[in-house]
């Protein structure tokens, strides 16, 4: 083979690389591979939701915690194996995270269109921002491309997601450890606007805030009231369901912010955002201007959706959301 040709052949490789979009993400990468992917995944979402709608909720919170685990690549959806503990069972995850049912089923309907094509962590990452859409929020365009990992950490699980007992300043920390910052903490924790949290993730302040069997003295006194007639001061009210925002738990809109301004936010670490007189005063323009949220939240997701992805060659198609392939 001559000088010019193996030149020629090494532009040619460069060439086919760029056009896979190696490397990096890209708006056009199942255009051809997989036309009808969106819509498969907005269809799945639509009827998981029109059963259940707390699955909106899930859904987004599964994405959250695989993209701070190892970055976007699917290892929350990894069921444990012989070669490693899954994520599932870290605590921030235990008896909390759902929805895995949703995304085998959306999974094996693009598995039929377009089969060993698209990455669980692309099919997980559009169905958040579906879930949002539906649930009456923003929508937003997702770049695409990811790979599967091909293992989980749950180590990694239990030490780099949040908790709601956590100082503003810790979780911050967090954020920033995933190339975030301190307004995606605020725009991000809007997620609260839907779904639900078990009493134990906030109980602390309805009883004995202070060691001397007192409440948190910020809540507002009806809402402790609503809430201590759900989560009683006894463990077996521990896993009972509160909606995280309490004026339009179903609906995704700025009355989390709203709330967080009266005083009715539930999570510690959701109330905290207006402790600090930086992410307060983000907090009071959400409250006033919804689509200020709306804008900002998409921009926060797709930050958020590219955290520690694998593209090009790294990891792999899976075939089976929960199993790495053989
Ligand atoms: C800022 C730090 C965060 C903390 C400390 C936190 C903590 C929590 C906790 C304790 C729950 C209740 C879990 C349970 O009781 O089983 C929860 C639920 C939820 N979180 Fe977060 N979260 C944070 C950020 C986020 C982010 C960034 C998102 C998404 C953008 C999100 C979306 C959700 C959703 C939608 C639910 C409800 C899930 C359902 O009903 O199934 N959270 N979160
Ligand atoms: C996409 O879906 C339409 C029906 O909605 C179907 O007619 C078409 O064959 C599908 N295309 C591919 C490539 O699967
Ligand atoms: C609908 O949701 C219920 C639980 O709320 C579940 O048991 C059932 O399997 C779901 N049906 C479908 C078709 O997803
Ligand atoms: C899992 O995550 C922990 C904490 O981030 C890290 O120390 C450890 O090296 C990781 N294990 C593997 C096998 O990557
Ligand atoms: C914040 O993080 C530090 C260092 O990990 C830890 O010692 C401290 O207890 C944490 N504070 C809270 C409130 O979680
Ligand atoms: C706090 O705001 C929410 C949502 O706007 C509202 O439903 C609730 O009544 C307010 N509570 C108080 C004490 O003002
Ligand atoms: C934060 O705001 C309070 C009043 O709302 C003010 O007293 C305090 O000085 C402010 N702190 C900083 C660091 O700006
Ligand atoms: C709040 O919104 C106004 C514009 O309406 C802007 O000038 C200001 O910088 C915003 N504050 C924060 C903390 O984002």
């Amino acid at each position: 083979m001559g000088r010019s040709s193996s030149a020629f052949s090494a532009v040619l490789c460069l060439l086919l690389l760029l056009s896979a979009g190696y490397g990096q993400l890209d708006y056009k990468f199942y255009d051809t591979t997989c036309p009808n992917l969106t819509k498969i995944v907005r269809r799945g979402v639509w009827s998981a939701i029109a059963n259940e709608t707390r699955l909106a909720a899930s859904i987004l919170r599964l994405h959250f915690h695989d993209c701070f685990v190892n970055g976007c690549e699917g290892s929350i959806l990894l069921d444990e194996s012989i070669d490693f503990k899954g994520e599932k069972n870290a605590s921030p995850n235990r008896n909390s995270v759902r929805g895995f049912e949703v995304i085998d089923a959306i999974k094996a309907n693009v598995e039929k269109a377009c089969p060993s094509t698209v990455s669980c962590s692309d099919i997980l990452t559009l169905a958040a921002r579906d879930a949002v859409s539906l649930a009456g929020g923003p929508f937003w365009f997702v770049p695409l491309g990811r790979r599967d990992g091909v293992t989980a950490n749950e180590t990694a699980a239990n030490t780099d997601l949040p908790s709601p007992f956590e100082s503003l300043g810790n979780i911050t920390a967090k954020f920033i450890s995933k190339g975030l910052d301190s307004k995606d903490v605020v725009v991000l924790s809007g997620g609260h606007s839907i779904g639900f949290a078990q009493c134990f993730t906030f109980k602390s302040r309805l009883f004995n805030f202070d060691g001397a069997g007192n409440p948190d003295p910020i809540l507002d006194e009806s809402l402790l009231t609503s809430l201590r007639s759900v989560c009683q001061n006894q463990d077996d009210s521990n896993s009972n369901l509160v909606p995280l925002d309490s004026a339009t738990s179903s609906k995704f809109d700025n009355s989390y912010f709203k709330n967080l301004v009266n005083s009715s936010g539930i999570l510690l670490s959701d109330q905290t955002l207006m402790s600090d007189n930086k992410t307060a005063a983000l907090v009071l323009n959400y409250s006033k201007y919804p689509f200020m949220f709306f804008k900002d939240f998409g921009v926060s997701m797709t930050k958020m959706g590219n955290i520690g992805v694998l593209t090009g060659v790294d990891g792999e198609i899976r075939k089976n959301c929960r199993v790495v392939n053989k």
